[in-house]
């Protein structure tokens, strides 16, 4: 070992009393990260979390590393190390030669050489990492990786007793403000992403509307080589954002002339060299055009007329009903399935749906009106089916139960035809308004008591095109629901 036991126990005291004292969480884990590449005589350390889908590793404090290193950018977790994800240590020997590492250039600009990484566990779920880096080429010994496990250890339970805290101040917020008592939407990408600051105020603003529509961001997560100058990097762009869901980065301008030139010709440079990568230079109107271009709101207009917010992004709807086609699939082998839908409200989801099932399936609609009074509701058919279901295994396909009572009344006239089974997928359960129970075998998502649209979901004939699902402002509402 070429490092004395002895050293190591010393640093990790030190390590565990920082862990627990009171310092502001951020100072805490700066501080753990020096301490931690000085036990190791280690260039510099990075403590990394993985945002929520596990998909990005984002360094949240460090020690001895070049800004312009840090701002190279969250790392892609599975291509990462991915022994790491599966609660491995890992070691590698020379960055320069090995396929893991992401940014070689970066890496060189810093003279690292050798890295060694070890997960943060809670339990067996594995939430980030801590890295340290040599500038020297260096073997790790058994000790230095269990210096580092015990290191990383200490940072989850921190992590856990941090979080644990926030948990607890979250929930007394919303006592104190009596907000929405009703299933929350999920959450938001996760805060760890998130910049203590923009460099400017359009990058705030750029956020705040990536964030009402739940469009999924980074900002400035990588930086690229532009030109080198004796085999060293001499200059590097940075664009602001990153968009994953369109695999879009995204750089922000004035309308000051002098920059965009400049900008111009760095996006050029960069397209150049890096063919494959897909980058908008975007002063405010185009920003807000691209928006529009994607079904994000009006040009103009930052937001849909109408919309309180945004419960389901596109995103969200498509990754649900990707997972839902699949457990369909999945329990529908060697069946021969038929695929209900009442027109028009399903059509969106019926069209996504049925394109990830990956069965043999027929399609048939119906159509419905609602008669009678608020206080006596009435359905009747205004289209059946066209084909016979005898026999057949029917899966009913909503956009959403409410009351409940539609599908009540369609699947009564369903099963009087006699099916081999009947089962129900949807996409919505507004289950706190239920009045008739009827039992849902597939549901995307369980919302509140909220007129929402969107996604085929109408209002008065409207808003069926919006890509997303969101709430309509109740004051809209209140002469009565679109039914
Ligand atoms: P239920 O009979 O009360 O379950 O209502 C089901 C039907 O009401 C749905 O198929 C929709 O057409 C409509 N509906 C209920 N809630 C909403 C909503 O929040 N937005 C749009 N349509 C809704
Ligand atoms: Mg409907």
């Amino acid at each position: 070992m070429d490092n004395p036991d002895n050293s190591y126990s010393q640093a990790f005291k030190q390590i565990a009393k920082t862990a627990n004292s009171s310092l502001p969480f951020k100072r805490v884990l700066t501080s753990i990260a020096k301490s931690t590449a000085k036990a190791l005589k280690a260039a510099g350390c990075s403590i990394m979390l993985l945002n929520a889908q596990k998909e990005y590793l984002d360094i949240v404090a460090a020690h001895g590393l070049s800004d312009l290193y840090l701002r190279k950018g969250a790392l892609n977790a599975h291509r990462s190390l991915p022994d790491i994800l599966e609660g491995k240590v890992v070691a590698i020997f020379d960055v320069s030669q090995d396929k893991r590492a992401q940014y070689p250039e970066a890496a060189e600009m810093e003279r690292i050489s050798s890295i060694l990484g070890a997960p943060l566990l809670q339990k067996t779920e594995v939430v980030g990492e801590v890295r340290i880096y040599t500038q020297e080429p260096r073997h790790f010994s058994q000790g230095d990786k269990d210096f580092l496990a015990a290191v990383a250890n200490m940072l989850a339970i921190t992590l856990e007793k941090t979080e644990l805290y926030q948990l607890l101040e979250a929930e007394h917020r919303k006592k104190i403000t009596k907000q929405r008592n009703l299933t929350e939407a999920p959450e938001l990408p996760a805060s760890s992403l998130r910049p203590s600051s923009f460099g400017h105020p359009s990058e705030e603003e750029f956020a705040r509307l990536l964030d009402f529509y739940r469009i999924e961001w980074l900002y400035e997560p990588r930086s690229f080589p532009l030109a080198w100058q004796n085999s060293k990097v001499a200059e590097m762009f940075t664009p602001d954002f990153y968009l994953p869901e369109l695999d879009l980065y995204i750089e922000l301008t004035t309308i000051k002339q002098s920059l965009i030139t400049e900008k111009n010709r760095k996006l050029r440079r960069l397209k150049q060299l890096h063919p494959e990568i897909n980058i908008k230079l975007l002063n405010k109107n185009d920003y807000l055009r691209l928006l529009a271009k994607y079904g994000y709101g009006p040009l103009g207009e930052t937001k849909v007329q109408g919309i309180d917010r945004v419960l389901f992004s596109h995103t969200q709807i498509e990754r649900q009903t990707k997972a839902l086609a699949e457990r369909i699939s999945h329990d529908y082998v060697g069946h021969q399935l038929v695929l209900v839908g009442i027109l028009k409200g399903v059509i969106c989801f019926m069209a996504d749906l049925m394109q990830h099932i990956s069965l043999p399936l027929t399609l048939d609609f119906m159509a419905i009106s609602y008669y009678g009074s608020n206080a006596e509701p009435a359905v009747k058919i205004t289209k059946d089916l066209d084909t016979t279901i005898a026999g057949l295994d029917v899966l009913m396909v909503e956009d959403i139960v409410d009351t409940g009572m539609t599908l009540n009344y369609v699947l009564d006239h369903l099963r009087s035809h006699k099916p081999a089974s009947l089962h129900v997928c949807t996409l919505l359960d507004k289950r706190v308004r239920r009045l008739v129970d009827v039992s849902l075998d597939y549901i995307g998502f369980e919302i509140p008591d909220e007129f929402v649209v969107g996604y085929g979901l109408d209002y008065h004939g409207e808003y069926r095109n919006l890509p997303f699902i969101g709430a309509l402002n109740p004051e809209l509402v209140q002469e009565g629901r679109g039914k």
